[in-house]
């Protein structure tokens, strides 16, 4: 082991990430693109990720595209600008490829929200129900799963429960309220939230919305039900975006994670795009999750290839079930 992979192990151990020293002057965008080349990579960025991230990505999406993306490439190294979930599901479809994540501890409040020797417990009260959950969730979570959703395709995947059937969904509770308002179908839920999308302020939105009327408030459906009930529209992140591109309206207030909006500019230059006021004082509705990934560390992770997601084979083939029923779903649904 050469001396500088060295010590960058031992910074990983030490920080879930390299802490080592970037040269200031290095033009990132370069560099990475050089390492992108040389080694075969691709770089699969979320849409709550910083700006200079997706546009240095060679794939950006929501939970299901990237997905998708992570089970097609042909690439040798899948980079994985995100949250730790996201990579381990890029690892368990492409169990071949080295998955790398800039930082281990980008993890994700939702997923920590259902520890897996709880929900084994909480789920024996029920043995026959289907479980569902949603993709935000850990790789052990997944085992004890029967089919995984994304908002994207969570309608699709509910209604494609046969009716005498019974549901579990976890870990979201606001995300399968909505689910069962919108299918009708009455489903135990597992009480987890996402701390970012449990922080916009009703009050505060309404006023937003009296000093701009033209605008839509559109909403991810993690948002509390009070949210969602004032919303004109409610997607994804991907649904999001591309109502914001197709709808005809030039104005939006936007309640999910900040990241998107960057898209939403870049997409329709002349349209106007608020960010939901949240609760807290700091006016942020940034994932602190998501954004411990930077250009640096995503740099510096793809020069030495570290921190690599590594997870058993045991683990991968039981939880990959529940992963490929939700794509075959979703294949069949035109998703
Ligand atoms: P989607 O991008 O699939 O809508 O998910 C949003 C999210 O919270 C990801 O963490
Ligand atoms: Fe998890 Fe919420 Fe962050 Fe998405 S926005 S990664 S659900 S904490």
């Amino acid at each position: 082991m050469s001396q500088s992979i060295e010590k960058a192990q031992q910074e990983l151990n030490k920080h879930g990430y390299l802490d080592l020293e970037v040269d200031p002057t290095l033009d990132l965008f370069e560099e990475i693109e050089k390492l992108k080349k040389e080694k075969n990579a691709i770089i699969l960025a979320h849409y709550y990720q910083e700006g200079d991230i997706q546009d240095i990505a060679d794939y950006i999406g929501d939970s299901l595209g990237l997905s998708q993306k992570a089970a097609s490439t042909d690439a040798d190294i899948i980079v994985f600008a995100g949250v730790h979930f996201m990579a381990e599901t890029a690892k368990i479809l492409s169990p071949s490829k080295k998955v790398l994540l800039p930082d281990l501890k980008a993890g994700c409040s939702l997923a920590e929200s259902c520890p897996p020797h709880l929900f084994r417990k909480f789920k024996e009260k029920y043995p026959e129900h289907v479980v569902v959950s949603y993709i935000n969730c850990t790789a052990e979570l997944k085992t004890l799963t029967d089919i995984v959703c994304t908002s994207t395709n969570a309608v699709h995947i509910i209604e494609s429960i046969p009716k005498d059937k019974e549901i579990i969904f976890a870990p979201d509770r606001n995300l399968g309220k909505y689910l069962v308002k919108k299918t009708g179908r009455d489903m135990i839920l597992w009480d987890g939230a996402c701390m970012v999308h449990e922080i916009f302020s009703h009050e505060k939105i309404v006023k937003l919305q009296m000093r701009h009327p033209e605008a839509k408030l559109i909403a991810h459906p993690e948002c509390e039900a009070h949210i969602l009930e004032i919303a004109d529209y409610i997607g994804s992140t991907s649904g999001l975006l591309k109502y914001t591109m197709e709808s005809g309206f030039d104005e939006f207030i936007v309640a999910t994670e900040a990241g998107i909006i960057h898209q939403m500019e870049k997409k329709s230059p002349d349209k106007k795009f608020y960010p939901a006021p949240p609760n807290n004082t700091c006016a942020c509705n940034d994932c602190p999750h998501m954004k411990r990934n930077t250009m640096e560390k995503l740099y510096l992770c793809m020069k030495h290839e570290l921190p690599e997601i590594h997870l058993s084979d045991q683990l991968i083939k039981e939880a990959r079930a529940s992963i490929d029923r939700m794509m075959e779903i979703s294949a069949k649904a035109g998703l």
